[in-house]
């Protein structure tokens, strides 16, 4: 093949991308790129294959991609386990406050052991909700279920007994995934049904001892509506890997508040992921462009 590259850590600017991109019979892009009808026209009728180093695929025109005649790899499994770890640790950095409770170590908040400082809320008998039970969903769980989790809720477009058996998990309706569990971890595509799903409603159903955490897409959540529930108390604590817009600018309300976790979208960031994504993503595009199956590929 004849490789043009965007050789930079950075997004490419979407002049270059216009630019870059036509003529070819094959593109590989990041979730940062926005892969819409003007990126194929810019392309050309001589695309053939896309290939996406994510398992999120909502930065993808499907439809038009589709009319094209285009195919579409992604990444799942090879980062289902590096994604899980990091929602594990961000629910426990969430409901255990170790964020704040290091900044207290460091700016003198520290000045002796009190009974209920920095108190938080454990996992140990608790009813934790799974909004979407799949390969990231299954793995969240399984490494919840040590940590002496009572009961498993899940929700999502339909039961799943399969993916449920292991964790013994009730498919509940979301309103009542609310309700009922301490701790909510979204673990969800971003499709038009999930959009917004977790608003005001949602926070508002939810315990005020509850712990909400999301590594899916930031677009599942109205963050004004979080905001609201974190800093009315009405939900105990957040952790985000994900928000809208990603970077989340520096001054963003969400910032100010001690009960909220966010991190960078880093789900996937360990060394062996990215690698086993990036060969993954090299290889589906390949296949793509000698006609042939590839290792994993989107069914449009
Ligand atoms: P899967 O396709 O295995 O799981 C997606 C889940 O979304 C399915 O269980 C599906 O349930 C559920 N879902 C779809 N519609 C709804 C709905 N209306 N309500 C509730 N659940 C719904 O994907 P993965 O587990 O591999 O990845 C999930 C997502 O995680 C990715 O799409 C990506 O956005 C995000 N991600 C984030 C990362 C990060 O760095 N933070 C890293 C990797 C992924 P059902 O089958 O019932 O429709
Ligand atoms: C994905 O793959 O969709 C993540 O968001 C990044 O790994």
């Amino acid at each position: 093949c004849r490789v043009q590259q965007w050789d930079s850590e950075e997004p490419v600017p979407r002049a270059e991308l216009l630019s870059g991109v036509a003529g070819s019979r094959g593109l590989l892009c990041l979730l940062s790129d926005r892969i819409d009808r003007e990126v194929l026209d810019a392309a050309g009728p001589g695309l053939k294959v896309i290939s996406t180093l994510s398992v999120g695929f909502d930065h993808l025109a499907l439809d038009e991609i589709k009319k094209r005649g285009i195919r579409v790899g992604y990444t799942p499994d090879v980062l289902t386990d590096a994604t899980a770890e990091l929602s594990v640790a961000l629910l426990l950095s969430a409901c255990r406050r170790l964020p704040e409770a290091a900044e207290q170590v460091k700016n003198g908040g520290w000045s002796t052991w009190k009974p209920e400082w920095m108190c938080g809320y454990g996992l140990s008998d608790s009813t934790v909700g799974i909004i979407g039970l799949g390969r990231i969903g299954q793995a969240v769980a399984r490494r919840l279920k040590p940590f002496g989790v009572r009961k498993f809720l899940y929700t999502g477009s339909g039961p799943k007994p399969q993916n449920a058996a292991e964790f013994g998990a009730e498919f509940v309706p979301l309103t009542r995934l609310a309700e009922e569990s301490d701790f909510v971890v979204v673990t969800c595509a971003l499709t038009p049904a999930t959009q917004g799903m977790c608003n005001k409603d949602f926070f508002g159903r939810m315990k005020k001892t509850s712990v909400f955490v999301n590594t899916s897409r930031g677009a599942v959540v109205n963050q004004q509506d979080l905001y609201d529930a974190l800093a009315q108390g009405r939900i105990a604590a957040a952790g985000l890997d994900v928000t809208t817009p990603e970077p989340l600018p520096t001054d963003h309300p969400l910032l100010s508040l001690k009960n909220c976790v966010i991190l960078p979208h880093i789900g996937s960031a360990t060394y062996a992921t990215r690698s086993a994504m990036a060969v993954l993503a090299a290889t589906n595009l390949l296949a793509g462009l000698r006609g042939e199956p590839m290792p994993h590929e989107l069914k449009l």
